[in-house]
């Protein structure tokens, strides 16, 4: 079987859709995601864009892109009838010799499910974006006891920088819960035990999953109210049908080790995942 490997052009743009379609299991297999990104390297770096041919048939892309003192892999795919023949690995090759002839010396790129990959051809895991789903289903959910529970409304935005004591945290709440207002107004909720405000949290649906709610704000006054906060979300989740909640880390007070003897799991979602950040530097 012989493999080439040359420069990608705008007419291999659908054989390249079509390879990504087959083998990515996260969203980067939808054309209306992927399409845009590649049009748009194809035109902004035309000579970081790589294909792998065998018998005049593409089989295998890489989407990069020159960074200032680094390379950057945006995509990479192979069809899945030829993975493990090496040509990952030749593709990976390709953009290493263009960047080291535009005198780069780093690769880099994030991947949630070909760390070792990337391992077997010398790239280093230089950091973890930990993100972690609890299943909802066959679960007993129950209301949490020690807070009472109510929606977050625009009269509680004043009380609310009263709580946070400060403009960032208030800030960074007051416009996640304006994102969520639209489509998800059930999933801000405010924590109070004696009317007084012990914590909030904000999630909202995830855009092609449904069935997974993601956490994009959580906050507590201490460990106890956080797990109250979450168990809150898990509860109104529930009652909705929901399947999944999602969380990236770090949040206050609780860490991984806690949330995972909780039954929450690491991320292997299509759209959430634990993104490992790899790098290879010569
Ligand atoms: C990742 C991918 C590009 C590798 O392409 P490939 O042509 O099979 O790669 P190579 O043959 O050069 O290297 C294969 C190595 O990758 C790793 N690997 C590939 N598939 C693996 C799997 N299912 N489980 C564990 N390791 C795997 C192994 O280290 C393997 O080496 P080995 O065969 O000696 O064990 C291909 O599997 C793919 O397209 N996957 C789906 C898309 C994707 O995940 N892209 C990367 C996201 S950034």
């Amino acid at each position: 079987m012989e493999v080439t490997i040359r420069h990608a052009l705008p007419k291999d743009i659908a054989a390249i859709v079509r390879v990504a379609n087959c083998a990515f299991l996260e969203e980067a297999r939808l054309p209306w995601l992927f399409g845009v990104g590649l049009v748009e390297h194809l035109r902004n770096f035309p000579d970081w864009q790589f294909v792998a041919e065998v018998d005049g048939r593409i089989v295998g892309f890489l989407v990069g892109k020159p960074g200032e003192d680094r390379a950057f892999i945006s995509w990479i795919a192979v069809h899945p009838a030829h993975w493990r023949k090496g040509i990952g690995g030749k593709l990976l090759k390709a953009i290493e010799e263009k960047a080291n002839k535009a005198g780069l010396r780093i690769v880099e790129l994030g991947t949630p499910f070909a760390r070792k990959f990337y391992e077997k051809y010398g790239y280093k895991c230089v950091n973890i974006q930990k993100k972690l789903v609890l299943n909802l289903s066959q679960r007993n959910v129950d209301k949490p006891q020690k807070i009472s529970l109510k929606n977050l409304s625009l009269d509680d935005l004043p009380r609310l920088l009263k709580f946070f004591g400060e403009e960032k945290e208030y800030l960074d709440t007051a416009s996640k819960f304006f994102s969520s207002l639209a489509d998800d107004p059930h999933l801000s909720l405010l924590g109070e035990r004696r009317n007084e405000i012990v914590g909030v949290a904000i999630a909202t649906t995830a855009r092609l999953t449904p069935e997974l709610v993601v956490i994009s704000k959580i906050f507590a006054k201490d460990f106890d109210y956080m797990l109250s906060m979450l168990n809150g979300l898990e509860y109104v989740c529930s009652c909705y049908g929901k399947r999944w909640l999602g969380v990236s880390l770090p949040i206050p007070h609780v860490d991984e080790e806690k949330l995972l003897s909780l039954g929450w799991e690491d991320a292997k979602m299509p759209n959430f995942w634990t993104l490992y950040w790899m790098r290879k530097e010569w």
